[in-house]
């Protein structure tokens, strides 16, 4: 089986349905997070870079990368569940972090406390905890 990392700036509709399948199977998106094709697009179109892992040419896993032209922040990382645990995730997230290099970006993420393996993929990857913060947000 073959894997490839494939960089993506512009989604088709079909595409989209297939991530969106993964984003739901793995619990990454839900209707709170405006995950629409039109805002995912937009961002695409703005800086943003979609990663797909494809296996054998089907589509296997995600990463989404936006940035500030000083962080990169990694988000929607997903692996189709019964393909995890296979190495997908450290790929997406070894492509993401040479994409941070090239540019001299710093990476940051978020991962909830009770994600043991996020966490155990980020931490071997060189991620360490930011002390003392929590995260917030304002939805609408
Ligand atoms: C996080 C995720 C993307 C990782 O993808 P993946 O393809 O399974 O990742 P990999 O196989 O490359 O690596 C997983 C690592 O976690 C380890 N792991 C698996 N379950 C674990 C657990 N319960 N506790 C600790 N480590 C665990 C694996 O052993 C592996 O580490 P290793 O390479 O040192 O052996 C995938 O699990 C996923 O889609 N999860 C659901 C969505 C999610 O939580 N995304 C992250 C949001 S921040």
């Amino acid at each position: 089986m073959s894997l490839a990392i494939r960089s993506v700036r512009s989604l088709d509709p079909q595409i989209f349905e297939a991530i969106t399948r993964i984003w739901l199977a793995t619990g990454i998106s839900n209707p709170a997070r405006a995950d629409d094709f039109a805002s995912v697009q937009y961002n695409l179109d703005h800086g943003g870079i979609m990663l797909l892992a494809e296996l054998d040419g089907v589509l296997a896993g995600t990463a989404w990368l936006s940035h500030d032209f000083r962080r990169l922040y990694i988000h929607h990382m997903a692996v189709s569940p019964q393909l995890q645990n296979r190495g997908i995730g450290r790929q997406l997230l070894a492509a993401a972090l040479e994409i941070a290099k090239e540019k001299g970006w710093q990476a940051k993420l978020e991962v909830h406390q009770n994600n043991a393996a996020a966490r155990h993929l980020y931490a071997s990857c060189g991620f360490t905890d930011l002390e003392g913060y929590i995260t917030m947000i304002k939805r609408g």
